[in-house]
């Protein structure tokens, strides 16, 4: 399938996407002096923005595919829920089903930036357990809702309290017994078991996690083919995604590397967010109906292009189509 035949099929595609929905604040500002308070920076604040995070980020993500996205997550009853709320929406997100509760803290991080110099890094974050879902006595219902209505499935867990087995597990099942695709960005450091998944798209360093190896010593090359055959063995996911940062991304099957894609990034600004990219277009092109070597490359694309750019971390179709 070619880049411009799954962009064809995008629009009529529903991608629901469950995770952790953070929000990302930047406050952009110049630095002339030095606090008489405490040998730190005083930061005069020029503009504030907002964009979506997280789980938030991949629907942000399909959106810009011009995919219909849903997503599901939990956030607080805040303005910071609301502002994001707005955003999603004004860009088609179905929002309609997230858990919103009175008592927990919307996911904030924010960048403090004096012009191009991060200063630092704020967080507003509950404790885990504070996102757990099924706080909500109407979310199981939710869910079973969303998951029967849509035609790929997208776990996005960044660890913050969203993603559990058991919401793994049930995803898992109700969407295989609908053909439905899945596909997991994880968290190996949480130990979930997702055996079966249709897609899992880890970095270089959570796939060696997944594997159970070590990192390489100095000089020592990375295992991929061991590590491919590993996850295979241990997971068994229908198709393993290891995304290589400026190395590109691996294309594993059946525990064998099938293909090893080079970036196609021309020059890389911001690599941030780039994951949740990969995702999102991985997982909306193999539901469209592309095979994994032409998903992967229409991936791979929609990564080189997010890199390059400055400030958003999403990809529309007529930059995939010129960055061709
Ligand atoms: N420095 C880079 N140069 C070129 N391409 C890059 C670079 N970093 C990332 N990419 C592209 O983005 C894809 C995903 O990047 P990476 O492997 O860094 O994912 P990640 O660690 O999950 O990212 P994230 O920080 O968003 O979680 C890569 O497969 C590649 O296509
Ligand atoms: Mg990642």
């Amino acid at each position: 399938m070619t880049t411009s035949e799954i962009l064809g099929k995008l629009p009529a595609l529903r991608v629901l996407v469950i995770g952790d929905v953070m929000v990302d604040h930047y406050v952009w500002g110049e630095v002339n002096r030095i606090s008489p308070e405490a040998p730190v920076p005083v930061v005069q604040v020029l503009r504030e923005s907002y964009t979506a995070g997280g789980a938030a980020n991949v629907a942000l993500n399909l959106a810009a595919l011009t995919a219909r996205p849903e997503l599901v997550g939990v956030v607080g009853r805040d303005e910071s829920a609301d502002r994001l709320k707005t955003l999603l929406e004004s860009h088609g997100i179905d929002c309609a089903r997230w858990v919103a509760l009175p008592e927990v803290r919307t996911i904030v991080k924010t960048r403090v930036i004096a012009r191009t110099q991060q200063l630092c890094r704020i967080d507003h974050e509950g404790p885990r357990a504070a996102y757990a879902p099924t706080r909500d006595p109407a979310f199981e219902a939710r869910m079973e809702a969303a998951l029967a209505d849509t035609d790929a499935v997208i776990i996005s867990d960044y660890a913050k309290g969203v993603v559990s087995q058991e919401l793994v597990s049930r995803v898992i099942a109700r969407a295989d017994a609908r053909g439905v695709l899945t596909a997991i960005d994880p968290k190996p450091a949480r130990h979930l078991e997702f055996y079966g998944i249709g897609l899992v798209t880890p970095n270089r360093h959570e796939a060696l996690e997944l594997a159970g190896l070590p990192e390489p010593g100095v000089g020592e090359s990375y295992p991929l083919d061991e590590v491919c055959r590993l996850i295979h063995e241990r997971f068994g996911p229908r198709l393993l995604v290891i995304t290589l940062g400026a190395d590109g991304m691996a294309v594993c099957r059946n525990g064998k590397v099938e293909c090893l894609m080079p970036t196609v990034a021309r020059e890389v600004f911001d690599v941030s967010g780039a994951g949740d990219t990969v995702i999102a277009s991985l997982a909306s092109a193999l539901a469209a109906g592309a095979d994994p070597v032409s998903a992967a490359k229409f991936a791979n694309l929609a990564a080189g292009v997010v890199v390059s750019k400055m400030g958003t971390a999403t990809v529309t179709p007529e930059e995939l189509r010129a960055a061709e």
